[in-house]
């Protein structure tokens, strides 16, 4: 076997011991980010019974498997992701790029009119390991994540969605607070802390 480079062995060595890691285990989550959601969740309520949602970037489910359970029989949770996700009870899931127009007319097409409470936005696109252009990809997805909450969200809906901080951090809060009356950032205990990620909460929808 090749051997581990230092970074993989430590990011081996903090994923055996992250606590998150066991725990989502445990409680049958797939992915160690469905405590990122539940903690924002338990603060700012934003998905209860009967939420009709669209989760982007929904691979490999942890956050559908989150908010299928909070919005039950009565809402609705549409996913979509580049990969495959496994079937989630409850979850109508559409596998492709959301950079592309045919895609994003499929996720209206299965919306057929129906106005959503919130999207929650977790894309993040394969890192290059050149700032730069990560930073760009990554803004990319979240201004078309907020173009598709603008058209699809309810007056007085929400947005849900991954940063990172740095170069074009600025610009894009300034363009939520366009489409949202308040816009306020959140940094749960799951997101790792050397991690730039931040989510932005966007309330209150024009
Ligand atoms: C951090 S993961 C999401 C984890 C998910 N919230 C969960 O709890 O399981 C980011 C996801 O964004 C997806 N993604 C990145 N670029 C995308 C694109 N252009 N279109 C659709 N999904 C994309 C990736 O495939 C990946 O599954």
């Amino acid at each position: 076997m090749a051997q581990r480079s230092k970074s993989s062995k430590a990011w081996l060595h903090e994923h055996v011991n992250d606590p998150y890691v066991h725990r989502a285990q445990k409680d049958g989550y797939r992915a160690r980010a469905a405590y990122k959601l539940l903690e924002i969740n338990e603060k700012d309520k934003l998905i209860r019974a009967g939420t009709v949602l669209a989760d982007l970037g929904s691979a490999p489910g942890s956050w559908s498997q989150v908010a299928s359970q909070l919005v039950g029989a009565q809402g609705k949770v549409f996913a979509l992701d580049i990969l495959p996700m496994q079937p989630i009870d409850g979850v109508d899931f559409i596998q492709g790029d959301f950079r592309e127009q045919a895609v994003l007319e499929q996720l209206e097409q299965l919306l057929n009119g129906r106005k959503l409470d919130l999207v929650i936005c977790d894309m993040a696109p394969n890192m290059a390991g050149n700032a730069v252009i990560d930073q760009t990809r990554s803004y990319y997805l979240c201004e078309l994540a907020l173009d598709f909450a603008a058209a699809h969200v309810k007056t007085g809906g929400a947005l849900l969605v991954k940063v990172f901080q740095g170069a074009g951090f600025q610009a894009f809060q300034a363009a939520m607070r366009e489409v949202f009356a308040t816009v306020q950032t959140r940094k749960p205990d799951a997101s790792r802390n050397r991690s730039s990620e931040l989510y932005l909460l966007g309330r209150n929808k024009r």
